[in-house]
């Protein structure tokens, strides 16, 4: 399929489904403390998107997932399964919200500390997050994917992490997954052009240590292979003739 154009009614739809998903990171924020179980975070969610939202948590067999977020703690890279895993204090952890309002995708990501984080678990997190507001700052109509891609590269490597090459930001509407891929690596002056009315995630997965990656056996769970800790954001974009929009960012809520 090839890229969309977003219609005007398109994109009110897309600010709705990114205001929707923002939200539930928001309500779920109080609820990750020591001694909750990642299963526990997911029913939390789940139920708020279907009963309070009125809305579909994409992920729910989605290519067979079988749980309505993603949760991915310390060194797992994304694509964790919520289960009966208990979060205690020192961990960190990624929750994945997308969810699905009136035929339309809304799709964030964010860290969270489980207590007092290692100065190294910090330290990947702040990266990782530097790295998702340096690719979202350039986003206006006639960048190129590639100067996305190593701005967020760059960033990343200057600090002594890694970009993990294997999963990337998307173009998303309809479908959870759209054309164009959004490598979070590249060179400048390469790749697609972008065009206003395109919506993308920018969602990268940086590694305190070596950039390879592992699956686990529940052919879901991506892991750093080195057993480094890794961390990600995302956020959903709208590209504007003279910028961007961040559609999953709350008032008040800065980048
Ligand atoms: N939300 C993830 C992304 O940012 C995709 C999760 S797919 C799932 O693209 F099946 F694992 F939920
Ligand atoms: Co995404
Ligand atoms: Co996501």
């Amino acid at each position: 399929m090839p890229v969309t154009i977003k219609s005007p009614e398109e994109i009110e739809k897309m600010r709705v489904a990114g205001r929707l998903a923002a939200e539930v990171l928001q309500m779920i924020g109080p609820h990750v403390q020591p001694g909750v179980t990642t299963g526990e975070l997911d029913r939390i969610c789940h139920d708020h998107i279907v009963n309070v939202q009125h809305a579909i948590p994409a992920p729910l067999n989605y290519h067979g997932f079988p749980r309505s977020i993603c949760t991915s703690v310390n060194h797992q890279v994304c694509h964790g399964i919520p289960g009966e895993r208990v979060l205690k204090k020192g961990d960190i952890v990624n929750i994945d919200i997308t969810v699905i309002k009136d035929q339309y995708h809304g799709d964030t990501s964010k860290m969270f500390f489980v207590g007092e984080p290692s100065i190294q678990a910090r330290r990947v997190t702040q990266v990782s997050h530097e790295c998702m507001c340096r690719g979202i700052a350039i986003v206006k109509a006639g960048v190129r994917l590639g100067d996305i891609g190593h701005a967020i590269q760059t960033h990343a490597e200057q600090n002594g992490c890694s970009v993990v090459r294997e999963y990337c930001g998307h173009g998303i509407g309809r479908q959870f997954h759209e054309e164009p891929q959004v490598l979070h690596f590249g060179q400048p002056g390469t790749g697609m052009e972008l065009a206003p009315g395109m919506t993308l995630t920018i969602e990268p997965m940086i590694n305190a240590g070596g950039r390879q990656v592992r699956l686990l056996p529940d052919d879901w769970t991506v892991v750093t292979r080195d057993h480094s800790l890794s961390a990600q954001w995302e956020h959903t974009i709208l590209v504007t003739e003279t910028g961007h929009e961040v559609l999953t960012q709350l008032p008040g809520d800065g980048l």
